[in-house]
């Protein structure tokens, strides 16, 4: 019997919008894409959103770092959506931003109705303030030497040295990160929602047991808001949430709050019902009859770095906010991706990139089917091992799966002209003839339950395991040698239909995660579109000129998508050992690599008055924030020539303090005793962050 079709508001978490995807965004959105698919092939109605999440000060700062407003800055990032999107098969129905008229209206319309309930109140906050920028500064753009270890140059919240947490007000010498200048404490008045008033607690401790009827929190989940929401006897450690931000600020203006934003984190989540509002509006559906409707269901994805927002901060703002908004009935978490085992960082150029993935020409659904073999429904870390990836996809696609097809496929054009045996039905009950399409319809439910429960994993396993089983059937019964003899010619006809009705349901099995292949054989065998899981126990009668389906993984382009960012080493580079010198003249190579050379782009220039050699440029070295550096280059360069281009620099140079501010790092340039500075340039293909060895 059908299940009864639902309707799903489904979202994956909202990217800053600073900058392009990195792999972990496409990660989330796969593993949603291939869930979202697969409940539509149930006859389920999905609404599938997401969109950037424009607002707060990284995005301000950045902006204004290079010189366009934020809302410029977010259109450019904006813009570079759709190629990755398109790229992976990622089918979100909407993209919105919460930047956005939608999202103000909720916003605000949240926030009053917070307020209205006594949830939201004003308290004074004393914090750090930069002179010279003229703004409060955030934990992030602060640094100082650890109060416990006395290591320089550390962040305002924990010590990277010796690990030990503490405010940003305990830094020794603490100065601003933007300006160099020594921050000031200032006092503001801030609001808060009580997320620690006593019902807000009772509330967040029933939704967390049972988001939903019968639904659970992920087991880890479940853990880490029971250790900050107590329990029986336990206290909550819950403490109320700073929902402002003082001008400047990139966000939305509180109502009554003059000067005053709501913090970003107020309004991300919100830009998940701007999202699914807009995209109801353009299918002229009414949103709060929408979310009011009993039978929606409403999933958020996200990684484990937001639980606390995601499982704390928004149900209880839905839950208080009242009707029409509703608590999600779950989140799903999910991990961390890693690269061979280690974290991806661009600076340092581990890692796979998912522009360089698609520029290579690479095929977008060995990622999909790769992350699907490893995903499963816990929060844990998924590991990209590159010898792993071409394997898998080598072995299971190319050589389990679509190896079924072009193999029957010839015999049957061959000998049959394209037309399959239709005594498949009736003989797949019989041991000898015709099974593989009976064992592949026999998994149909657990392999349903599986991606119903994000147990992708497992899914792959089995459709692999009826894949092998398929292949070995047809390699028992020696079609080749039937194909010689004309009394077998009904046999042949058999044993090549047969495997091509089982490979046809496991199309339907790999649809959710390869969902251009599925198209590409929904031609081949005549399937009917939209594929539906009701429809998997069918047989073609016909199958179209085999056209390939996929290819293997070529190993130059692995090459290029895990090449390091530098590969020149010490052979290359240390021409000066060539010929032997004093002890005391060389260095060693340990001696060498503490200096940490880096690609930068100058992303401005600009004349710094009252300095007659230096240009103040601002750096960006791949790390998502930019670096301030004064050079002695004025008298070689004009600031306008410089913008955009590529140079090496120190990058581990300890940060000094100057008359004009705060100098992070030296850029490198050549000069002789004539005259005449010049700066050095990589080869093209070099990206900011490559480290120079
Ligand atoms: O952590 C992040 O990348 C945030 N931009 C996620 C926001 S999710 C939602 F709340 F909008
Ligand atoms: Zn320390």
């Amino acid at each position: 019997m059908p299940a009864p079709r639902r309707t799903l508001f489904v979202t994956t978490a909202l990217p800053y919008a600073n900058g392009p995807f990195h792999i972990g965004h496409i990660m989330e959105y796969i593993q949603a894409d291939i869930w979202v698919r697969f409940q539509r092939m149930q006859g389920h109605e999905v609404h599938f959103v997401c969109a950037d999440d424009a607002h707060g000060a990284p995005i301000m700062l950045k902006a204004e770092a290079e010189g366009v407003t934020p809302r410029e800055l977010v259109a450019r990032v904006a813009a570079t959506r759709p190629k990755h999107l398109d790229g992976f098969h990622i089918g979100f129905d909407h993209w919105h931003s919460t930047d956005s008229p939608e999202n103000v209206e909720l916003s605000r319309d949240v926030y009053r109705r917070l307020r209205a309930r006594g949830l939201v109140y004003g308290k004074p906050v004393e914090q750090f303030y930069d002179p010279v920028k003229a703004m409060f500064l955030p934990d992030r753009y602060i640094k100082g030497t650890c109060p416990n270890c006395g290591a320089k140059d550390q962040y305002g919240d924990a010590c990277e040295n010796c690990s030990s947490t503490y405010q940003p007000t305990d830094l020794i010498d603490p100065y601003s990160t933007l300006t160099g200048a020594r921050p000031e404490l200032r006092t503001s008045e801030h609001l808060f929602f009580r997320l620690s008033a006593p019902e807000v607690v009772a509330f967040l401790r029933r939704w967390t047991a049972e988001p939903s009827p019968g639904r659970a929190l992920q087991p880890e989940v479940l853990n880490k808001v029971r250790e900050w929401l107590g329990g029986d006897e336990v206290a909550s450690k819950l403490t109320d949430w700073d929902i402002s931000r003082d001008a400047p600020y990139f966000g939305i203006p509180i109502p009554d709050a003059p000067g005053k934003y709501f913090y970003v984190w107020l309004d991300a989540p919100i830009g998940y019902l701007a999202s699914l509002k807009a995209h109801l509006a353009a299918r002229r559906t009414d949103f709060a009859a929408f979310l009011q409707d009993p039978h929606v269901e409403q999933y958020h994805f996200i990684g484990k770095d937001i639980i606390y927002h995601h499982l704390l901060f928004w149900p209880a703002m839905l839950k208080f906010a009242g009707a029409p908004y509703k608590t999600p009935d779950n989140v799903f978490v999910h991990g961390f991706i890693t690269f061979l085992n280690e974290k991806m960082s661009k600076s340092r150029g581990t890692g796979i990139s998912p522009d360089v993935y698609l520029d290579l020409g690479m095929n977008p659904e060995w990622l999909r089917y790769y992350l699907a073999a490893k995903l499963n429904d816990r929060v844990e870390d998924l590991d990209f091992n590159p010898d792993d990836f071409v394997a898998r996809v080598n072995s299971d696609l190319v050589g389990k799966y679509v190896n079924i097809a072009s193999r029957a496929a010839t015999f049957v054009a061959r000998h049959f002209g394209g037309e399959l045996s239709t005594r498949v039905p009736e003989a797949g009950r019989v041991a000898d003839r015709a099974g593989s399409t009976s064992i592949a319809w026999g998994a149909r439910d657990s392999i349903a339950e599986a991606y119903a429960s994000r147990e992708f994993g497992r899914a792959m396993r089995e459709i692999m395991r009826i894949a092998d089983r398929i292949n070995e059937r047809f390699d028992e019964a020696k079609p080749w040698e039937l194909a010689k003899d004309p009394a077998s010619r009904e046999r042949l006809h058999d044993v090549c239909s047969d495997a091509i009705n089982a490979f046809r349901a496991l199309t339907y099995y790999l649809a959710p995660v390869l969902p251009a292949t599925a198209g590409k054989v929904a031609k081949l065998l005549g399937l009917r579109l939209p594929l539906r899981w009701s429809d998997v126990e069918q047989l073609s009668d016909r199958i179209q000129p085999y056209e390939h389906l996929m290819t293997r993984i070529d190993p130059k382009q692995m090459d290029v998508l895990i090449a390091p960012p530098a590969p020149a080493g010490p052979a290359t580079t240390a021409a000066a050992a060539a010929a032997p010198a004093a002890p005391d003249a060389t260095i060693s190579i340990d001696d060498f690599t503490k200096v940490e050379l880096r690609i930068a782009r100058i992303v401005a220039a600009e004349h710094v008055e009252g300095a007659d050699k230096l240009l103040k440029l601002t750096l960006d070295v791949g790390e998502g924030r930019h670096r301030t550096v004064f050079a002695g280059i004025k008298s070689a360069y004009d600031p306008a020539t410089l913008v955009g281009r590529l140079t090496p620099m120190v990058a581990n140079l300890a940060p000094r303090k100057m008359k004009f501010g705060l100098s992070e790092g030296m850029v490198l340039a050549a000069s002789g005793d004539g005259p005449g500075i010049f700066l050095l340039a990589p080869d093209a293909g070099a990206q900011p962050g490559m480290r120079v060895k």
